[in-house]
């Protein structure tokens, strides 16, 4: 039987506002749990009808138990892209542990846990590594779990081909350290799409599947295009490693979320491209959209150049 109580961690974030509107149209009031460190973060799925916001700390083991109480089945989202390494450790492994022994206290046996492609025990970056080692966590515990990698996710409100558009709008140029790194861009509905098959799918338990779209692509070309879809075009401005590095430690410094850290770079070091050894979105019968079919439209000015690529991906004839 497909589960009936689900709670979503960090379902008030990018993909888990897309995993919550497809649980909201077929589950009964209050049957999907996501809860938040901020009220104001889940404004947008708390808008769904059938979502139980609640504000906890789920780093805090009785708050984490009191949302996942009468849950049949947890998917986790939460993660940070930048931090230290103990903020890596306590978001990425500390709280799987905490998951894991809460699922066993409670009685709930499947998970779903939102990963990334490009772990593994020699990963380049603390992000990789934590997240290595928060899978490691989940299999050492007795639940019916299936794990999804995706590589970069694109979508309306994603943080990368955004937030190249907004620099190439007012910036000259764009000086761009690991040009030559490699993605395999998923959009964020297929991703979503492919959590909740899995859900409903028994036979994903024990599974880790990768999670990638039809294009494989340079970091440059994601730049390029960003801009050429957004109406901003600059030019690209190679930067060696060594000024990258720089470049990332002085964003570190600025007030906010950094732009980029050390630690983003690192993890570019490895290709976040398919491994092909592990099942991908086309077993759950997802064919998985491409780039240019969906990010020009909401990357702005919609130019003759722009709809020509949209076609042709449409078309897959590019
Ligand atoms: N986006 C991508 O390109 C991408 C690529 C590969 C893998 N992934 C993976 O996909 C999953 C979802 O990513 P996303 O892009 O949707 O992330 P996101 O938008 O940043 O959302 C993360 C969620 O985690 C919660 N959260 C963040 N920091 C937290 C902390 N310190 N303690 C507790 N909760 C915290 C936030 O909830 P509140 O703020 O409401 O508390 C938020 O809902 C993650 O596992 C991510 O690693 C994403």
């Amino acid at each position: 039987m497909n589960p009936q109580r689900i709670a979503v961690l960090g379902g008030s974030g990018f993909v888990g506002r897309a995993v919550c509107e497809r649980l909201a149209r077929r589950s009964p009031a209050g049957a999907i749990v996501v809860p938040t460190r901020q009220a104001m973060h889940a404004n947008a799925v708390r808008a769904l009808p059938t979502i139980d916001v609640r504000v906890a700390d789920v780093h805090n083991d009785a708050a984490l138990r009191g949302v996942l109480a009468g849950c049949d089945a947890v998917i986790n989202l939460v993660a940070i892209l930048h931090g230290s390494a103990e903020a890596f450790r306590r978001v990425h492994v500390g709280l799987p542990q905490r998951l894991a022994a809460a699922c066993a206290a409670l009685g709930i046996r499947r998970v779903l846990h939102v990963s990334a492609l490009g772990v593994g025990d020699n990963a380049p970056s603390n992000y990789l590594r934590s997240k290595t080692a928060g899978e490691a966590a989940l299999r050492a515990a007795a639940l019916d779990l299936t794990v999804l990698r995706p590589s970069v996710i694109f979508g309306a409100q994603d943080q990368f081909l955004n937030l190249f558009a907004r620099l190439q709008a007012f910036a000259p140029v764009m000086p761009l350290a690991h040009g030559d790194a490699r993605f395999q861009p998923v959009w964020v509905e297929d991703v979503a799409e492919a959590i909740v098959r899995c859900l409903d799918t028994p036979a994903t338990i024990g599974q880790t599947l990768e999670c990638v779209g039809p294009d494989v692509v340079t970091l440059a070309d994601l730049v390029r295009l960003a801009g050429r879809w957004s109406g901003h075009p600059r030019p690209i401005v190679p930067l060696p490693a060594a000024l990258g590095h720089l470049q990332a430690l002085l964003m570190e410094c600025l007030p906010g979320q950094p732009l980029m850290s050390r630690d983003n770079l690192a993890s570019m070091r490895t290709p976040n491209v398919s491994t092909r050894a592990l099942p991908g979105l086309e077993s759950l019968g997802i064919a998985p959209a491409a780039l240019a079919r969906i990010a020009p439209g909401y990357l702005g000015r919609s130019d003759g150049r722009t709809k020509l690529d949209a076609l042709r991906a449409a078309a897959r004839r590019d």
